[in-house]
């Protein structure tokens, strides 16, 4: 059984009353995000928190965040939470560490230079129209649910060399992993043996066998069509200095996870983007005249609704945060919803206000991070701007969203803020 003991509390870093044993699970289950920003309400850029058997250090400082993401990043791996996709994920760019990263990373970089990703734009173009000619005004829809579709092809088109791989189970699936994975870490399952076979866990090991399956198929039909200048076709041809190229299992890591980072993150961007619209019907019009309006518009919906909420480090060593001493061990927090919300930085921090990126005034440079920073800083970042910017510009001016449940929707805070269950929109034409 796992333990349950977590490392002692860390002296002058202030901390919430706590339970024993649970820590703060309770109300961290209930609502991290609320819980998150009431903690840096009450007790400033550096709190610690305890989850049963780990200790968090939540940083909201942006000088603080320039030695977590940047400085000390060789002393920092990813956190507990990301070790529990490893299943899913295997030994991909998101959860890999040291030479084996470095080295993926490398052969990955080509891939998303801006100069490479300009030519995926005629293919994301094609995708959303084609969405755009399926769509009837008049008819209600799951916005996050066509999202998903649509953000799927995308990267099976761009990043994978246009395969005709039917992908309809992989949705579900990633969702059944992610609920899941949740449960993991935010329930009472913490309590239970590690590897204890439940329910759950088996319905988990279900869901990673047909991605496995898919990701093999397209593996197959990728090498069945010869190589093109696609990421994956880049990574067969891989070799090292002893001309070894990629296992079968690591390309199955490696793709699995572009599949995964891929596509969820921008699908659930482009759902509060179009929901956030659908609220704010001035804004909405303004970006329908104004096509050129869609950065402005993704930048402050990826503030305020950033998919990725936060993102975790534990410490391999003892670092110096701002004078604290942090020993090996302790998981750091960078809480994006957090940050982007930070009255220090942004003025009125929870509207929905667009022109404030139009001329935008000085900010330190990690109060916004909705791609993270560093070295390890998200390898999409201009592949999804570039993709939410068409989706944006092609869709607003022909069709207006109405929403038909809560806005925000009910969600589960999983790696990605994503929405739990459908998302019900009207679809009007403008
Ligand atoms: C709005 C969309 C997206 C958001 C908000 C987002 C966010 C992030 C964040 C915050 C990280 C850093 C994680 C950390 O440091 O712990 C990350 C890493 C990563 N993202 Fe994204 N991402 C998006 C889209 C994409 C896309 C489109 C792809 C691929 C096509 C992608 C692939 C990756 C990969 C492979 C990493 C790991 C990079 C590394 O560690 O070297 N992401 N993403």
């Amino acid at each position: 059984m796992a333990s349950l003991r977590a490392p002692p509390p860390l002296p002058a870093i202030p901390a919430p009353r706590e339970l024993p044993v649970l820590g703060s699970l309770v109300p961290f289950a209930r609502d991290p995000l609320a819980f998150l920003r009431r903690m840096h309400a009450r007790h400033g850029d550096l709190v610690q928190i305890r989850l049963v058997n780990h200790r968090l250090v939540m940083v909201s400082d942006p000088e603080l965040l320039e030695t977590v993401l940047v400085g000390e990043w060789r002393n920092l791996h990813k956190d507990a939470i990301y070790e529990l996709t490893r299943p899913l994920l295997g030994n991909g760019l998101v959860t890999a560490e040291g030479e084996e990263w470095k080295r993926n990373r490398r052969l990955a970089a080509p891939s998303f230079t801006p100069r490479h990703i300009a030519r995926y734009a005629e293919t994301m173009q094609a995708c959303v129209d084609d969405w755009i000619a399926g769509i009837r005004a008049g008819t209600d829809i799951d916005l996050f649910h066509e999202m998903m579709e649509l953000t799927q092809t995308i990267v099976l088109k761009t990043l994978f060399g246009d395969v005709s791989v039917d992908v309809s189970g992989a949705g579900a699936a990633i969702e059944t992993v992610m609920n899941e994975f949740i449960a993991e870490v935010q329930g009472h399952r913490r309590l239970w043996p590690e590897g204890f076979p439940s329910r759950g866990r088996r319905r988990v090991a279900r869901a990673i066998a047909l991605l496995d399956d898919l990701i093999e198929r397209i593996i197959a039909a990728r090498r069945a069509k010869g190589l093109g200048d696609d990421l994956f076709s880049q990574l067969l041809a891989a070799r090292d200095d002893d001309g070894v190229g990629m296992s079968d299992r690591q390309l199955r890591d490696e793709a699995v996870t572009m599949f995964a980072a891929g596509h969820e993150t921008t699908a659930t961007a482009l759902t509060y983007t179009f929901l956030l619209l659908a609220t704010h019907p001035d804004e909405d019009r303004r970006l329908a005249a104004d096509p050129e309006r869609a950065t402005p518009v993704l930048q402050e919906s990826l503030r305020l609704m950033p998919p990725v909420w936060a993102i975790g480090r534990e410490t391999q060593a003892t670092v110096d945060l701002g004078g604290h001493a942090i020993p090996a061990g302790i998981q750091l927090l960078v809480p994006m919803c957090v940050l982007h919300r930070d009255p220090r930085w942004f003025a009125e921090p929870d509207a929905f206000r667009p022109d404030r990126w139009v001329d935008p005034p000085e900010r330190p440079r990690f109060a916004y991070i909705p791609f993270g920073g560093g070295p390890r800083v998200c390898i999409g970042n201009h592949f999804a701007m570039m993709e939410g910017a068409i989706a944006l510009k092609s869709i607003a001016p022909r069709f207006r969203f109405e929403a038909l449940g809560p806005v925000p929707p009910p969600a589960i805070p999983s790696i990605t803020l994503r929405p739990k269950g459908a998302v019900p929109v009207r679809v009007h034409a403008r």
